[in-house]
């Protein structure tokens, strides 16, 4: 986010990952139960043990590809992906991949509460066990104009919702990042409303694109990205797509994010994609392509996800849904 208070497409198959190998969940299974040591099944908060743990979801990777999403562009290398991003919690500014691999995503503890039938408290590992992990190719615009292609690893965030059983009642999910400032300096910027916060209705929540990021490239989600769990809405801008998730909070009232916290004006709760509506400070009618040596292409209307997502918005009278 450039701040500080003023601060359905084809793809060249050589840009893809390989296909994947049959997922061998019985064999998790087995390792789980044999390695208490690893903090599985316990509430420890996320990333608090000393010992360095193992990540034993590694051999769920590559997810086998879902064909239904491919794009009408190149991926970009993992080195594009991976080397520059955004994650304040470990700086304001695109070079934070040293940095961010400071923080423990083993153990790691997943809250599902608020309007929900009962709340659950789940190990990371365990909750990945209980969904089935696909990989899908997706364009991802960030506010700021600049955008890539990749492939993600992760499961529907429908199938999260309906594992958290939400109450009739429930119309909005909060999303929270974990706090820790001593490993996160950037959390130390007593100036920002942390921990990072997100929302989504259900509807948008349970929309067919909307799913849970365990990994990229066909491997388990690096750190900078925001391991071991984020959210992928390829068609809204990149803020909402949160990083290293340790709460999903079900309510009936609209929950105010992070960036429209701080900057209401100009980030705000719906935040899709539209090369019509310039942002505050500068347009959006087109975006730099990650590695592309300056290259700029045009932008879509919901980041060209219209088919899938248009319907979700159509009965909205007088809401801002495009910034
Ligand atoms: N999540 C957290 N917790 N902290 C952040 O600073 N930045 C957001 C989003 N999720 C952010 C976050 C922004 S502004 C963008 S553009 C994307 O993450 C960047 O994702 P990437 O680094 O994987 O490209």
């Amino acid at each position: 986010m450039l701040l500080r208070f003023k601060s359905s497409w084809e793809l060249q198959e050589s840009a893809a990952t390989p296909e994947s190998v049959f997922m061998d969940r019985r064999r998790l299974v087995k390792a789980m139960s044999i390695a208490p040591f690893l903090g599985i099944g316990t509430t420890l908060p996320y990333g608090k043990a000393n010992a360095v743990m193992a990540d034993p979801t590694k051999r769920f990777y590559p997810a086998n590809r879902n064909p239904r999403y491919r794009l009408d562009r190149s991926l970009n290398t993992e080195k594009d992906v991976t080397t520059h991003n955004n994650f304040y919690e470990f700086g304001s500014h695109k070079f934070i991949a040293k940095e961010a691999q400071k923080l423990r995503t083993r153990p790691w503890t997943v809250t599902l509460d608020g309007m929900v039938e009962k709340t659950i408290v789940i190990d990371i590992d365990k909750l990945i066990l209980k969904m089935q992990l696909e990989e899908r190719l997706y364009r991802f615009r960030c506010v700021e104009a600049w955008s890539m292609a990749l492939p993600w690893t992760g499961f529907p965030m429908a199938d999260l919702v309906k594992f958290a059983s939400p109450l009739k009642g429930a119309k909005y999910v909060i999303m929270e990042t974990f706090h820790d400032p001593d490993v996160a300096k950037g959390q130390k910027q007593f100036w920002y409303p942390w921990p990072y916060r997100e929302g989504l209705t259900i509807e948008e929540a349970t929309n067919e694109l909307t799913l849970i990021g365990t990994g990229a490239y066909g491997k388990p989600m690096v750190k900078q990205m925001g391991a071991p769990l984020r959210l992928v809405v390829p068609w809204k801008y990149g803020f909402k797509s949160i990083k290293s998730i340790v709460r999903f909070t079900f309510t009936d009232q609209r929950p105010v994010s992070f960036w429209e916290k701080v900057q209401g004006q100009e980030y705000g709760f719906w935040a899709n994609v539209n090369p019509a509506v310039p942002h505050a400070r500068w347009p959006q009618d087109t975006e730099r392509v990650l590695g592309g040596g300056g290259r700029r292409v045009k932008t879509l209307l919901y980041n060209g996800y219209e088919e899938q997502v248009a319907q979700l918005y159509r009965n909205l009278k007088g809401e801002n849904l495009f910034f």
